[in-house]
């Protein structure tokens, strides 16, 4: 983990309220886990919190990485306000990332986002192409106009999409798209996900006894790097117990935490 003023190098917006960043600095070298994410503080002296956006894609021959964010409150409009040379204080990569080891060559495995939750799963799925996976994404939103990224998930492999209200793909939820599938690949080698508390319920309820099905959770953060608990759920085994999201998740594997 490192602090370092990385440099805006790219600002898109992908659709209304949602952006892309392209960051450039040494801290890249240290992102190799999918699935980890930047804390970045706000360019704003008022608000002192740092905001976690997790890693879209990372290039390390460049130095750069991308982030995609949606425009929610001060924070990250403010970081949509920043423009290209201005440099942003990122603290990172954190969280413990998607462990992948046991995917091998040909094994089909699906990769479920929603909304906002489908970045750090491009940067999975080009580590899992790499790895020779058959990769079935599965991914939905709201609407047609809020949906990004529909070719480069379409370069490296399978590409569902449903939206809420039937704009494009099938009209309701990834739920849908997994019973479209599964009779065709049969039962996955595992299972990744990332989204909202309902989606992830859904992807855990459908594979309940897979060993390996593994869930991105995302909860409110002050210090993210473990120190200050403003983040924990609790562990599903022993509700006593609470897990840090930050640096014991964001992933955690399926009937690991309450979510
Ligand atoms: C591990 C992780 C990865 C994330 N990755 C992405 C991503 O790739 N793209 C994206 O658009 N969003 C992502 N989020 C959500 C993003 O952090 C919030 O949308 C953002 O912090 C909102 O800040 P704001 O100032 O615009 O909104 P405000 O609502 O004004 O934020 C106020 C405070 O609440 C916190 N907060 C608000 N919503 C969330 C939330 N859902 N999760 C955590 N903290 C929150 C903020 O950090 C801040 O401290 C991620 C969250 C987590 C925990
Ligand atoms: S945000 Fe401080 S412990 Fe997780």
């Amino acid at each position: 983990m490192k602090q370092e003023m990385m440099e805006i190098v790219n600002q898109v917006e992908l659709a209304p309220r949602i952006f892309e960043m392209t960051l450039r600095g040494d801290l890249t070298q240290e992102m190799v886990t999918p699935g980890q994410f930047i804390h970045i503080r706000v360019p704003r002296e008022d608000l002192l919190l740092r905001r976690p956006i997790s890693l879209a894609e990372v290039n390390h021959d460049d130095k750069t990485c991308k982030v995609i964010y949606r425009v929610e409150g001060d924070g990250t409009k403010a970081f949509s306000e920043s423009q290209v040379g201005d440099k942003l204080d990122c603290l990172g990569p954190l969280g413990n990332g998607f462990d992948i080891e046991m995917v091998e060559k040909d094994d089909v495995v699906y990769v479920i986002g929603g909304g906002i939750g489908v970045p750090p799963l491009y940067e999975l799925g080009r580590r899992l192409k790499e790895k020779g996976a058959t990769i079935y994404f599965l991914n939905g939103f709201a609407s047609k106009d809020v949906m990004y990224y529909e070719e480069e998930f379409s370069a490296l492999g399978q590409l569902h999409i449903a939206t809420d209200d039937g704009s494009y793909g099938v009209k309701g939820h990834v739920g849908m798209l997994i019973d479209e599938v599964k009779p065709v690949t049969g039962e996955p080698k595992a299972i990744f996900a990332c989204g909202a508390p309902g989606l992830l319920r859904a992807v855990e309820t459908t594979f309940i006894d897979h060993p390996h099905v593994y869930l991105s959770m995302e909860e409110r953060m002050a210090c993210g790097v473990g120190a200050c608990y403003a983040c924990v759920c609790q562990s599903k085994k022993d509700p006593k117990v609470n897990k840090k999201v930050c640096d014991e998740g964001p992933i955690f594997k399926a009937g690991e935490v309450i979510i």
